[in-house]
C-alpha cells in the first residue's frame, strides 16, 4: 500500500486515524474532516495558499449541479481505460480543489478494481470539502510543486485546471505512467464572455508539447448548457479567473439575467512519461 511522505525526512508517513507519523517520529495531525497538512513550511508564501473559502464554496456549488457531467464521465471512462487489470492503480490528483471529479473517478474505478487514490490541493477550504465525501481517498495540503508522494509510484496522474509542474509528475509517475491534463478549449463559456463582454474572445489553445511526455490522446467533450439561476450563473461566475479581472460595471450585466445558455469545451490531453 502507497502511503504519503513525511514533509520533513521524506520517510513513509502511518496513520494510527488521528495522526500521520514517519519513522522520525515526524507527526502530522489528521484535520476533524480527515485531510492532513503536508506543505513544507517554505513552500507557504501567505497565511491561506491557494483558493479560497468564496471560490471554493462557489466551485462546489456549481459542480454538484452536474453542469459539467460530460466532462467528469469522460475522466471516469478514461481512468477506467488506463487502469484496466491493474490490482491497486496508485492516482494522484494534483490540485484536485474539492474532489469532485477525484471522486467520481474513485466511485468508478472502485467497481472493478481497489484504487488507491491520493488528492492534492494546497487549499485547506477545499480539502475540507473533499475530505467530508469520501473516506477512502486519501487527501493532503500540498503543493503540486512538491507532491508528498513516493518517487516512480503513480500509474495515473490528474491535473485539471491546476498548476502545472513537470518535473514533480515526471517524479512521482511509474515508468510507461500516465498523465492527464484538462485545459479549456477555445469555445469554453463564451456565452457567459459575451453576457459581461462588449467584445468576447475565444481562449488561445497552448502548444500541446510538454519535455519529457509523448502525447498519446486527445479527447475533446463539448456541450452547451443552459443555467436556470441567477445563484448557477454567479457561482460559475465565480469559479472562473474572469471575476477576478472584470470590472464592476461589466460583473453587474449578470445581476440582471434570470438564466445563461453557454457553451463548455474541454480539451482531455492524454500523456505518457517518456522513456529516459
Ligand atoms: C481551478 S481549481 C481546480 C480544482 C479541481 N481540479 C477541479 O477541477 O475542480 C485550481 C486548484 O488548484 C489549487 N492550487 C493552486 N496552486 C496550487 C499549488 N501550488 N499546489 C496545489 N494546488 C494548487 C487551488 O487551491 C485550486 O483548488
Ligand atoms: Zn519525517
Amino acid at each position: 500500500m502507497q502511503q504519503f511522505l513525511c514533509p520533513i525526512c521524506q520517510k513513509e508517513l502511518v496513520s494510527d486515524g488521528k495522526s500521520l507519523s514517519c519513522k522520525n517520529r515526524h507527526t502530522f495531525d489528521l484535520s476533524k474532516s480527515g485531510y492532513v497538512n503536508l506543505l513544507p513550511p517554505n513552500a507557504k508564501h501567505s497565511k491561506n495558499p491557494g483558493d479560497n473559502k468564496l471560490m471554493v464554496d462557489a466551485r462546489r456549488n456549481f459542480l454538484e449541479k452536474g453542469y459539467y457531467l460530460p466532462l467528469s464521465r469522460t475522466l471516469c471512462a478514461q481512468a477506467l481505460r488506463f487502469c484496466k487489470g491493474l490490482k491497486n492503480p496508485c492516482i494522484v490528483d494534483a490540485g484536485c480543489g474539492e474532489g469532485y471529479y477525484t471522486s467520481q473517478i474513485w466511485e468508478s474505478l472502485a467497481k472493478v478494481t481497489q484504487p488507491e487514490i491520493f488528492g492534492i490541493d494546497i487549499s485547506k477550504f477545499a480539502l475540507n470539502i473533499a475530505a467530508k465525501k469520501n473516506k477512502s481517498i486519501r487527501y493532503a495540503v500540498g503543493s503540486v510543486h512538491h507532491l508528498p508522494v513516493a518517487s516512480e509510484s503513480c500509474d495515473l496522474l490528474f491535473n485539471l485546471f491546476a498548476p502545472y509542474s513537470g518535473e514533480e509528475f515526471q517524479r512521482v509517475l511509474k515508468k510507461d505512467g500516465i498523465f492527464i491534463m484538462v485545459i479549456p478549449g477555445k469555445d469554453h463559456l463564451f456565452g457567459l464572455k459575451e453576457a459581461i463582454y462588449e467584445q468576447a474572445y475565444q481562449n488561445k489553445i497552448k502548444d500541446y508539447a510538454l519535455t519529457g511526455f509523448q502525447l498519446l490522446d486527445k479527447v475533446v467533450v463539448e456541450d452547451e448548457i443552459l443555467l436556470k439561476s441567477q445563484e448557477d450563473i454567479k457561482n460559475l461566475f465565480m469559479m472562473t479567473p474572469y471575476y477576478y479581472k472584470t470590472s464592476q460595471s461589466n460583473k453587474e450585466k449578470l445581476d440582471h439575467l434570470e438564466s445563461l445558455e453557454t457553451k463548455i469545451s474541454f480539451e482531455i490531453l492524454i500523456y505518457q512519461k517518456e522513456k529516459i
